[in-house]
């Protein structure tokens, strides 16, 4: 393929609707999420970058009503309506034994003798790359119009017995509701810190 030059910013439209208006929703319109939607997410994010092209992320998007309430079982009180009343909640896994698709995810060395043996290097390398996973979805979600509302206040225990039984090297890092955002249900954006405050040049 001819490489493409992308060495212009994006419009200060698209980075609105990425970055600065971009907010956590709490309360979503009720107007529903497609499948079609779902599948256009992960094929953005999937071309983000992980380590060795490691994709650690396993997703279960809980779409149906069954599904939302299974999860929100697991969360603290104050999270639960925000999972049930969602269009879709993504369960954003990881799996331990990424290593094993190695062979063709990164294909042109063997990638996978570096992982072999050494559990803490996976679990290590497996959370620190789903975790930029689960951002890259939520960038591809507001990208493609959706709004995200992340959240970590529940069991992981408990929802990997709920959700990834069937796949027991996987563990779950947080979830995503994701919908169309009700503009009623966000707080006043918390401040963000300038450049000068956690930065330096050196
Ligand atoms: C990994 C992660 C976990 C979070 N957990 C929760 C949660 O359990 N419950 C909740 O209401 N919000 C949760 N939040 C939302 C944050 O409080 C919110 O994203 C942050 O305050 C920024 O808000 P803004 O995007 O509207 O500016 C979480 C966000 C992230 C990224």
């Amino acid at each position: 393929m001819t490489k493409q030059f992308h060495d212009q910013p994006l419009n200060a439209a698209a980075l609105d609707q990425v970055f600065n208006e971009a907010r956590s929703y709490n309360d979503w319109l009720d107007k529903p999420v497609s499948e079609e939607q779902i599948a256009a997410i992960y094929d953005l994010m999937k071309m983000a970058p992980t380590s060795a092209n490691m994709q650690p992320a396993r997703i279960v998007w809980a779409k149906s009503a069954e599904a939302k309430a299974r999860l929100a079982e697991h969360a603290m009180e104050a999270n639960q309506p925000k999972i049930t009343r969602a269009p879709v909640v993504a369960i954003i896994g990881y799996d331990v034994d990424f290593h094993e698709q190695l062979p063709w995810l990164f294909p042109h060395t063997d990638a996978k003798s570096w992982f072999e043996g050494d559990e803490q290097g996976r679990e290590t390398g497996a959370f620190r790359n789903s975790s930029l996973q689960g951002a890259y979805l939520m960038l591809a979600a507001r990208a493609l119009g959706l709004d995200c509302g992340p959240m970590s206040g529940f069991s992981n225990e408990a929802v990997d017995k709920a959700f990834f039984a069937d796949q027991p090297r996987v563990r779950s890092n947080f979830i995503c509701a994701i919908g169309y955002g009700d503009p009623a249900s966000i707080f006043e954006r918390s401040p963000r810190p300038d450049f000068d405050r956690f930065n330096s040049i050196v």
